[in-house]
């Protein structure tokens, strides 16, 4: 039987609830790419490698840009890849086999998975159509990779085909937004992958914060610890916005953040944010 892994990365849920569905329907083994981060390399024996994520500014995540850079398939693996996304990701997919390019291997299959907005508020959303629609499209991915199906398989073909050419422009638009955001003079020269952690320098905590921690084991990343009972983040932020979604008095303030809008996938534990950076191979 062929062995399969499959690397995950979520603030939210959307992209873990995915990921388990693939899991099951394809016997795998299911991995958080957070628990990776700190490897020079990851080896993987596997047949068939899947890496599902979010797309944040039409783009890659950085942790997952990390991961797919140090990430070593065996010659002859299957590799696909899974963006979830809010409305749009733009050339998001073409940047991550632009990155595992670079370790001599691609993505046999790319596959989109709309999913309500984690990042504000679409008054037109309904989201108990767009959860059973995206298990259904996630069940439909698995049978497409259980046959090795290959080449592009968008959600919304004609939608994203229509978007990818404005991808640059899209790209320069997020980089002011994040100049702005950060409080970072523009033009500034940095890059996108190097503006989305410093976005955490606009984080703070109300004074209805009780110093209970859950943001800072909730992180993915780490970048978050507790002193003198109140958060202090140290600019490796994602901008997944698992802590301010998890604060349980909604203390938490950003510019990433809009105050009233707060999303969870309704699968989501707090179990699975923890799992996500202390999983051992093992569990
Ligand atoms: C910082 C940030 C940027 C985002 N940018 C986009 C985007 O450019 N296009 C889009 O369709 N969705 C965007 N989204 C929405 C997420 O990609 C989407 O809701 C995703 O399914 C969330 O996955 P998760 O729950 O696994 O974290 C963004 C979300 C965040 C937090």
């Amino acid at each position: 039987m062929a062995k399969t892994e499959l690397y995950y990365f979520t603030g939210t849920g959307n992209s873990l609830s995915v990921a388990k569905i693939l899991t099951t329907q394809l016997d795998g083994a299911l991995i958080p790419i957070a628990a990776m981060d700190d490897q020079d390399e990851i080896v993987s024996e596997a047949d068939v490698i899947g890496i599902t994520f979010p797309t944040y500014y039409a783009d890659v995540p950085t942790i997952v840009r990390r991961f797919a850079r140090k990430l070593v398939a065996r010659p002859g693996a299957y590799v696909f890849g899974v963006i979830t996304y809010g409305g749009a990701f733009g050339a998001a997919l073409d940047y991550l086999e632009r990155l595992l390019q670079s370790r001599g291997h691609g993505l046999d299959a790319r596959f989109g998975v709309h999913m309500p907005q984690n990042a504000f508020r679409k008054f037109w959303e309904n989201r108990p159509r767009a959860f059973r629609r995206s298990a259904r499209r996630a069940r439909a991915i698995a049978t497409a990779v259980e046959k090795r199906q290959t080449g592009i398989d968008y959600t919304n073909g004609l939608l994203q085909a229509a978007i990818n050419p404005f991808a640059k422009s899209f790209e320069r638009s997020s980089v002011l937004f994040l100049e702005k955001a950060a409080g970072i003079a523009s033009p500034s020269g940095l890059t996108l992958e190097a503006l989305i952690p410093l976005i955490d320098r606009t984080y703070s905590a109300t004074d209805a914060c009780t110093g209970c921690g859950i943001c800072e084991r909730v992180c993915p990343v780490g970048n978050i610890s507790m002193e003198n009972g109140r958060p202090v983040w140290h600019q490796h932020c994602e901008n997944c916005l698992a802590c301010f979604n998890w604060c349980p008095v909604d203390a938490l303030r950003g510019s990433v953040s809009k105050k009233e809008y707060r999303y969870k996938h309704p699968e989501l534990t707090l179990q699975d944010m923890i799992r996500q950076r202390s999983f051992r191979s093992r569990d």
